[in-house]
């Protein structure tokens, strides 16, 4: 409701301003409007359009059908026979911290402790990060197609989000970064950027980070990098993506979000961590108080056993995924009219096919009619209708089985 809105029903019922706004025009009580205009998820519109629908195979979500590794769950059942059940520091356990200090280190060059905050993983570190340096009337920039929770986060602070768009060509999803910087003028107060991207796997090269970076210093705008997918990267010879952190100081504009989801199979534990100036620790340890408090103590004790003895673990599962992607491009590639090609990070494949151009009605056509739950592309923003998202981190045997489903579903339909 608008504030004139609000004034003439306020004079028709004798209410105040402020109650007709807090009511709405029949008395019901709504949220505040930026919340009202927030978009909600289209792959739950798809899921719901499956309920009841016997053996729907599920790829529409982010997360692998294997559950965290024995390692892992037996270090959080350890933590739990001892007590590890009380609030922490703001920040994380020191052990924690310094345990991620190292393993940032190792990949990206002198990360201490100090430039470390734990987080009640990714989707919280967005909020932390967003929290820090927007604030109504800003201006953020993101680059889409985009898991949407980095589109919306900014608007629940009343910050204005412009999108610039990735384009589909013959070398799969490419960024034109002239279009990148135009967007990014001196008022802008943020760019956030997902790479790998969820959803299309697109991943910036380390000269695209170089340009963005160059110019984000020269006009002040903040850089929060979305990196979880960091290590579900497939370029030759590499074990992890390219980095902000590669080329920033740890005292720059820049924020990077991680978390334990995706490299070690964490997604149900919601444990991430902030790497940021030191400067701004302070003041992030006031807004995760306000937020959560803490991470979960024995989840965290976990994490260290995740971040000090996962490596091999997180090397076999992402070449696991690598031949899960070949192995499923390779079966899509023989359906007519199928355009895919293998990203070169996450555990995605975004691709086009008959139908597509309205990707809503076609994925719930495809759950209730075959069975095979993927995510249109819509749900990731205008500019990614035309696609489908098919997420790969699962047995080959149940990706087989999913491609002979839609197969017969598209050739019913020509
Ligand atoms: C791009 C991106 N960022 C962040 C997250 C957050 O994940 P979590 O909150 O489980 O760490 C996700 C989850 O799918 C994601 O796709």
């Amino acid at each position: 409701m608008s504030e004139s809105e609000g004034a003439v029903i306020a004079e028709l019922s004798g209410m105040t301003g402020a109650q007709a706004h807090a009511s709405g025009p029949h008395g019901a009580p709504n949220a505040r409007d930026a919340v009202r205009a927030l978009r909600p998820s289209q792959i739950r519109e798809v899921a719901n359009a499956g309920f009841g629908v016997p053996d729907v195979l599920p790829f529409w979500f982010g997360e692998s059908d294997r559950v965290t590794p024995p390692f892992i769950r037996d270090a959080a059942s350890r933590a739990l026979a001892d007590g590890a059940t009380f609030y922490t520091h703001n920040l994380g356990i020191a052990p924690l911290r310094e345990a991620l200090g190292r393993y940032v280190s190792g990949l990206h060059g002198a990360t201490p402790a100090e430039n470390i905050a734990v987080t009640s993983a990714g989707v919280n570190a967005l909020m932390l990060a967003a929290q820090l340096v927007v604030g109504a009337g800003d201006r953020v920039v993101a680059v889409t197609p985009l898991w949407p929770n980095l589109v919306e986060i900014p608007k629940i602070l009343g910050a204005t989000v412009e999108t610039v768009s990735l384009s589909y060509g013959p070398r799969g999803w490419t960024l034109d970064i002239e279009q990148l910087l135009a967007a990014l003028t001196p008022s802008t107060r943020m760019l956030m950027i997902n790479s790998p991207n969820n959803p299309t796997g697109w991943t910036m090269t380390r000269e695209e980070q170089r340009i963005v970076l160059d110019h984000c210093r020269r006009h002040g705008i903040w850089i929060v990098a979305d990196e979880v997918y960091e290590r579900l990267y497939y370029g030759a010879g590499a074990t992890v993506a390219p980095s902000f952190l590669d080329l920033a100081a740890r005292d720059e504009r820049v924020i990077a979000v991680n978390s334990f989801s995706k490299a070690w199979l964490m997604t149900g534990w919601r444990l991430g961590w902030i790497v940021a100036p030191a400067a701004l620790m302070d003041d992030l340890g006031k807004l995760v108080e306000y937020n959560t408090s803490c991470a979960p103590s024995f989840v965290q004790q976990a994490g260290i056993v995740a971040v000090e003895e996962g490596e091999p673990f997180t090397q076999s599962l992402v070449a696991d995924l690598r031949a899960s992607r070949d192995h499923l491009v390779n079966a899509l590639q023989g359906i007519e009219g199928v355009d895919v090609r293998a990203p070169d990070g996450a555990m995605y494949l975004f691709f086009s096919l008959p139908g597509a151009s309205k990707s809503l009605e076609l994925c719930k056509a495809l759950v209730r009619e075959a069975g095979v739950g993927l995510a249109p592309g819509s749900a990731f923003g205008a500019e990614g209708e035309g696609f489908v998202r098919w997420c790969y981190a699962c047995d080959p045997a149940r990706l087989d089985k999913g491609v002979e489903r839609l197969r017969r579903f598209l050739a019913a339909r020509v």
